[in-house]
């Protein structure tokens, strides 16, 4: 794929990523239009949910027919060129009308995330990234904070029912006993952007799946931010942990989550 053909996927998905946020905003603090359901344990889906997946889904095709996707609402199959979709993350924010969510679009070629968008309707911002171009929110260059001590830090963990309480509590423990405060905003995909700008200065997260951090991997990267090996193993099927921190922090969380420092990514961008 050349680097025409790339630039032309991230036209569209800040395009796409605008377009599935203004469609989300059309249901969002419409508890009745939102006609929400629960998948399962703290598991929330809404009408929007589906309606913004099904759009982006079927402007995908439209624009690139031989491209695959993959969303986490109707799910996908595997291609070389992939779109992973998360139409709304921090629906249990969304549900409740917490205004903390977002629309997530990432482009993985060959297992290597090119593209990462995220729109935040709720405050009029668009995160975007591509591979080795930076990463921007409302087209002004974003960078990670320059924090190095833990004393100082806001680390994000991120929680959900797939692995155990006490896991998830013992690493809350171990991070603060560190020093830093420990935050839960419940989107995973912001935890990654507002890292990538400097808001908090990591986000954690021992079980996470890919449509939550396919962009958020990229606009981390892009903004200096260093990022564990997402994806190494069955990452499509299965999720993976995730790390994402300033690059004097990530050696120490990372040590917390007991994963190994070696193979941390460290970002190229300056
Ligand atoms: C969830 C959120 C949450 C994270 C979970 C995700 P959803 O996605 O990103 O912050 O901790 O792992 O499943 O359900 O809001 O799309
Ligand atoms: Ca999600």
């Amino acid at each position: 794929m050349s680097g025409e053909d790339l630039h032309q996927r991230y036209v569209a998905a800040v395009a796409l990523a605008n377009e599935a946020g203004a469609l989300a905003s059309s249901y969002f603090r419409d508890r009745v239009r939102m006609g929400t359901k629960m998948k399962g344990f703290q598991d929330f889906v809404t009408e929007a949910d589906q309606v913004v997946e099904d759009l982006l889904r079927r402007r995908i095709a439209e624009a690139f027919p031989t491209d695959g996707f993959l969303g986490e609402e109707g799910g996908g199959s595997s291609n070389d060129n992939l779109w992973i979709v998360d139409p709304i993350d921090g629906t249990a924010n969304f549900a409740r009308c917490e205004p903390h969510w977002a629309v997530s679009v990432g482009f993985v070629r060959q297992g290597v995330p090119e593209i990462g968008v995220l729109a935040m309707p709720t405050l009029n911002e668009l995160f975007a990234a591509r591979r080795g171009h930076g990463a921007t929110c409302n087209g002004v260059p974003i960078r990670v904070s320059d924090v190095a001590d833990m004393q100082t830090a806001a680390v994000e963990i991120g929680w959900s029912p797939r692995r155990p309480t006490a896991s998830y509590i013992g690493l809350v423990a171990e991070v603060m006993d560190m020093g830093a405060t420990v935050k839960r905003s419940a989107s995973g995909a912001l935890g990654m952007a507002w890292t990538a700008c400097g808001r908090v200065d990591a986000y954690l997260e021992l079980h996470i799946n890919a449509w939550d951090v396919a962009a958020g991997i990229v606009l981390a990267r892009e903004a200096g931010a260093v990022v564990n090996d997402f994806f190494r193993g069955d990452w499509l099927a299965d999720g993976n942990p995730i790390l994402v921190a300033t690059p004097a922090l990530a050696g120490s969380l990372a040590d917390a989550m007991v994963l190994d420092r070696a193979l941390l990514l460290r970002s190229d961008a300056h």
